[in-house]
């Protein structure tokens, strides 16, 4: 079974993801690791997050063996990540990886912003997980002051929404629901709520296709 999760920053789709992945025992993916480590790289080189040529090697290079989570979640990397994320040659060449991934049994769970409409479109489920952008900015701060980090939600919030408009915008594989997604709005929902919700539209959709 794969599983595909979709969804803007913050939006609990990588916390989903993992407790889904793990209730169904199914391998995960976080794939924004993947851009937060081709932007690292270039960064760590010395260029500009939109170096084409830089980027697109580094994407080629890229060891998920080797990832280092929390120095990927830093601010400069989650602001480089959408702007890499946005070049076409970058997405080329990780897109063979993910969808090995996906392929290895007995599935996974994967999430990002473009695995319903790109790199699964024929995964067995989609969900596309949204918030409201205040609060998704209130969690992305408890998670940071969690972590030790003082953070502001009103920049946290100005950051969300532009990277929200870079991961839309862009014309390579945009963040947009697939037609046959599920939408998932955890606004109002706690991580167990939205949890019991995913799964019950995952039963659903799986009890609707064996009687189809
Ligand atoms: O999910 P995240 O915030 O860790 O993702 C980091 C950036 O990577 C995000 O701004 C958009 C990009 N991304 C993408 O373009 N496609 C994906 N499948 C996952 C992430």
């Amino acid at each position: 079974m794969i599983i595909a999760i979709d969804g803007p920053a913050a939006s609990g789709k990588g916390t989903l993801a993992r407790r889904i992945a793990a209730h169904y025992g199914l391998h995960h993916l976080d794939t924004g690791l993947l851009y937060r480590a081709v932007a690292k790289a270039v960064l760590d080189a010395g260029y500009p997050a939109d170096d084409v040529a830089r980027a697109s090697a580094a994407a080629a290079a890229i060891d998920p063996e080797k990832f280092d989570e929390n120095a990927l979640k830093a601010h400069a990397v989650s602001e480089a990540s959408s702007v890499v994320a946005a070049i076409p040659q970058v997405r080329k060449a990780l897109l063979d990886y993910q969808r090995a991934f996906a392929a290895r049994p007995p599935g996974a769970v994967l999430d990002g912003r473009d695995i319903g409409t790109v790199i699964a479109p024929g995964a067995d489920v989609k969900l596309f997980v949204t918030a409201s952008p205040q609060i998704r900015a209130a969690r992305r701060v408890a998670e940071l002051k969690a972590r030790g980090v003082a953070a502001d939600e009103r920049d946290v919030l100005a950051d969300l929404l532009r990277r929200d408009e870079r991961d839309s915008a862009r014309a390579a594989a945009p963040l947009k629901p697939a037609p046959d997604a599920h939408l998932l709005d955890t606004t109002l929902l706690d991580i167990d709520a939205a949890f019991r919700a995913a799964v019950a539209i995952i039963e659903a959709a799986r009890t609707g296709r064996k009687r189809g």
